[in-house]
């Protein structure tokens, strides 16, 4: 099948290469030239475990190409699928003039029947919003052809995008036409193995709420575990004991119960805000979720109250190694991250900070540029030398191949922030460093 996708980001690119392994002849378009040059040229916009090797072997192949020429890539696909960014400001007011133009675009350059999927997050009734640009566009020319506009919500995970686009969990079809519903199945059908349990078929608006609730649902999972890990610093308990045990009962499951240093990525948040906003706006408060986003902010600031208590307040002139910028492992987006939070809060407290990660270094430095006391180091031990304590807020599994005897070497001051419970307790401090996880059992003032 003929595919044309507009956006190559995180997920647009992930989705395209798969697609073209999959056997389908796929162009990508991406309004930033130069993204689409580099990736002519072999050179990988992003991060993404798999991805380079997937997009190589798909223009190998010929089965996927990218353009920056909107007019192709309008007039290539059987299916067009919107794949741009959907940003949300503070007040989750979503943006989607990136969406509303390539809606326009299609309508302007289309001259045969077209199926237009919405993948891109955006709220209740962006598809219909969509079909009306489309179609004005369409009638201004007098072009009377057929263009049907679906929903296709996207829930890959960065990190693991390729894994999730080969195998997902279920795909969603917001759809009444079963002309847009039998182009899609067949279009997934590679990706479908179990099309009963894995191919859901409901109308657009419902599909649209879908991405929305399960982005809250997952937030509410992680600021419910932040919140309970408050509680077993209090009471002496252990939450990584506590997630294992409701983690196993199968009603809830083990998944998104980490407790942590709070979540970031561009998503979650963002999506947060954006269904609040939609509910309030039809004057229904959603509460759950204002204490969600609430846990979480704070949650951003734990690292930091943890060191202002060691340190008695004194952080000025202390040195911070920070391990981990990027808001999860294997990404190198810095969209909405903990690191940011807490980077900015020592250096405002007159700390230094000596900054990695594996691979949103590049990212960092863009969104935070060069600041006094800010040192960006090349490895995770060089991060160390000279430091007095270690954060650590991203879980990179790297991280694991510098040793505690070697951390307690380097820090002249041996304490970790461990930002996600990823070191054992006992272990670090028989090894004569300080500990300090989220809820691992020990009270510390808030
Ligand atoms: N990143 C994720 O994990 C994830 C997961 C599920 C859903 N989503 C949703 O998918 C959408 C895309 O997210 P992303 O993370 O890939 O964004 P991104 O910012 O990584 O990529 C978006 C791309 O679209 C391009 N673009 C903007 N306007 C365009 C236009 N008119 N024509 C062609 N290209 C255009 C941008 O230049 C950019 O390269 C968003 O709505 C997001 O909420 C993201």
């Amino acid at each position: 099948m003929k595919v044309s996708i507009f956006g190559a980001g995180y997920v647009g690119l992930s989705f395209a290469a798969c697609l073209a392994e999959a056997g389908h002849e796929v162009l990508c378009a991406d309004a930033d030239p130069a993204r689409i040059e580099g990736l002519k040229r072999g050179l990988m916009p992003l991060h993404e475990p798999e991805l380079e090797t997937l997009v190589a072997s798909g223009i190998a192949a010929g089965s996927l190409r990218f353009t920056a020429d909107e007019r192709a890539a309008c007039e290539h696909g059987d299916v067009l699928f919107i794949v741009v960014n959907t940003p949300a400001d503070a007040q989750g007011r979503v943006d989607l003039r990136h969406v509303i133009a390539v809606a326009a675009a299609i309508g302007r350059h289309r001259d045969r029947d077209a199926l237009v999927v919405c993948k891109s997050t955006a709220p209740v009734g962006t598809a219909a919003q969509v079909e009306s640009v489309l179609g004005g566009e369409l009638s201004q020319r007098g072009a009377r052809h057929r263009v049907a506009v679906a929903v296709n919500p996207e829930f890959l995970r960065e990190g693991s995008a390729v894994r999730d686009c080969r195998q997902p969990d279920r795909v969603v079809i917001g759809s009444a036409d079963p002309w847009a519903i039998e182009l899609l199945t067949r279009l997934y059908a590679p990706f479908i193995r179990d099309p009963q349990r894995q191919l859901l078929v409901m109308d657009r608006r419902s599909a649209e709420l879908t991405k929305y609730a399960a982005n809250a649902m997952l937030a509410t999972r992680i600021s419910f575990m932040n919140e309970m890990a408050r509680v077993a610093e209090h009471v002496g308990a252990d939450i990584e004991m506590v997630r294992r045990g409701i983690g196993a009962d199968r009603r809830i499951g083990p998944g998104f119960l980490q407790a942590g240093a709070g979540y970031g990525g561009s998503c979650l948040a963002k999506d947060v805000r954006a269904l609040t906003r939609m509910a309030e706006r039809d004057g229904h408060a959603l509460r759950i979720l204002s204490a969600v986003e609430a846990v979480n902010d704070e949650q951003k600031g734990r690292l930091f109250e943890l060191m202002t208590h060691h340190f008695e307040g004194r952080i000025a002139g202390k040195t911070v190694a920070l391990w981990g910028l990027a808001f999860k492992p294997d990404t190198d987006d810095m969209r909405d991250a903990p690191s940011l939070v807490l980077l900015e809060r020592l250096l405002a407290a007159g700390a230094r900070v000596q900054a990695h990660d594996p691979a949103a270094m590049a990212n960092a430095r863009a969104i935070i540029g060069e600041r006094d006391g800010l040192r960006w180091c090349a490895t995770a031990p060089e991060a160390l030398q000279g430091a007095d304590v270690l954060a650590l807020v991203t879980e990179w599994p790297v991280f694991r191949e510098t040793g505690l005897a070697q951390i307690a070497r380097e820090l002249r001051m041996p304490a970790i922030f461990d930002g996600r419970n990823l070191y054992d307790a006992a272990q670090v401090e028989a090894a004569g460093i300080a500990y300090y996880g989220i809820g691992r059992g020990r009270a510390v003032p808030r």
